[in-house]
């Protein structure tokens, strides 16, 4: 049997409690729980000796990180995303690579519920304008919109979304999707696909949950906005990367859409003067979608799973699709 105990394990950040207890002890665990990003020159040292790596804070792990890490059997990455990791080059050199899905659907879909909501309602924006002394000056607000009788365009129709659709029936909206691939079981969420052209021509509201790929990288640009309503509200919760961020910048600055409510943009963390935050019509969220007490102890518990098994050389509990 494999001895867990005598495996290194290399965090790249601050390990939630509950993944520090498990991974503490059953393995030889080497992790930065001072917070913050651990030293490039200790984390290289911690690379050569590791057999698993704990991917948190987003760290690129590509063929530079991976050849300083001759020993790697595992990587878990404490998130559904892991566009951060070259797959091929892992899958390469045998190393098996765990993410966390499954977990964190509710945590995502309530915020992108949320975010639809405030980009119908003003709700951050209303709060502004309250903290600001403006509850008596209605001219800066305005009126906002109803959802009921709305369509919600969902691209990208996989677990989160499918977990938004119900929520966005609880208000009474219609729900087309786009995908790759029609769903069998279209019917039984109550949703219609889509082509892209008519979701983006029809919708009122455009929630994004697709995976960041090469396919959808920059799928949200200026074509894509002028082909919106001006009225059409614009979410995303799934990467910054899918937007052209300066495209969706003019959008909303010249009335192409009305409004976007985002959790993700590209760059992360955006700078304080980025020219989006100047513009009256949008709300932006920092990456907090799966932010949820629950949600994050109950990520880092399957991403400890992942390397324990991974250590044993056994099946991970949320594994990565090898690619060719
Ligand atoms: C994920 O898990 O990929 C989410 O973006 C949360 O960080």
């Amino acid at each position: 049997m494999t001895d867990l105990k005598k495996m290194t394990v290399a965090a790249s950040g601050k390990l939630r409690q509950v993944a520090y207890d498990i991974l503490n002890e059953n393995t030889k665990l080497l992790s930065w729980q001072q917070g913050g990003r651990v030293p490039a020159e200790q984390f290289d040292a911690w690379l050569a000796e590791a057999e698993g790596l704990y991917s948190i804070g987003n760290i690129k792990v590509d063929e530079a990180l991976l050849a300083k890490a001759p020993k790697l059997k595992v990587i878990a990455q404490a998130s559904v995303g892991y566009d951060n990791i070259d797959i091929a080059a892992c899958t390469a050199r045998g190393i098996a690579v765990g993410n966390t899905p499954g977990v964190l659907v509710d945590a995502v879909a309530d915020l992108a519920y949320g975010l639809i909501l405030d980009s119908a309602r003003s709700i951050a924006r209303g709060w502004q304008h309250v903290e600001s002394g403006k509850w008596g000056e209605h001219k800066g607000l305005g009126f906002g919109v109803d959802l009921a009788g709305k369509i919600l365009g969902i691209v990208g129709l996989g677990d989160i979304g499918s977990a938004v659709v119900p929520r966005a029936q609880a208000s009474k909206m219609q729900v087309i999707y786009h995908n790759r691939h029609q769903r069998a079981d279209e019917a039984e969420l109550g949703v219609r696909y889509a082509s892209f052209d008519e979701l983006l021509q029809t919708s009122d509201f455009v929630l994004v949950t697709v995976n960041l790929s090469s396919a959808t990288a920059g799928m949200f640009n200026s074509e894509a906005f002028t082909k919106m309503k001006p009225t059409a509200r614009f979410v995303n919760i799934s990467r910054g990367q899918v937007v052209d961020t300066m495209a969706l910048h003019d959008a909303l600055r010249d009335g192409q859409i009305a409004y976007a409510a985002i959790d993700v943009v590209e760059p992360e963390p955006l700078p304080g003067d980025h020219p989006l935050l100047t513009l009256p019509n949008i709300t932006v969220t920092p990456h907090i979608a799966a932010s949820t007490v629950e949600t994050r102890d109950a990520m880092a518990k399957l991403a400890a799973a992942n390397i324990l098994a991974g250590l044993a050389g056994e099946p991970l509990p949320a594994q990565v699709k090898p690619k060719d």
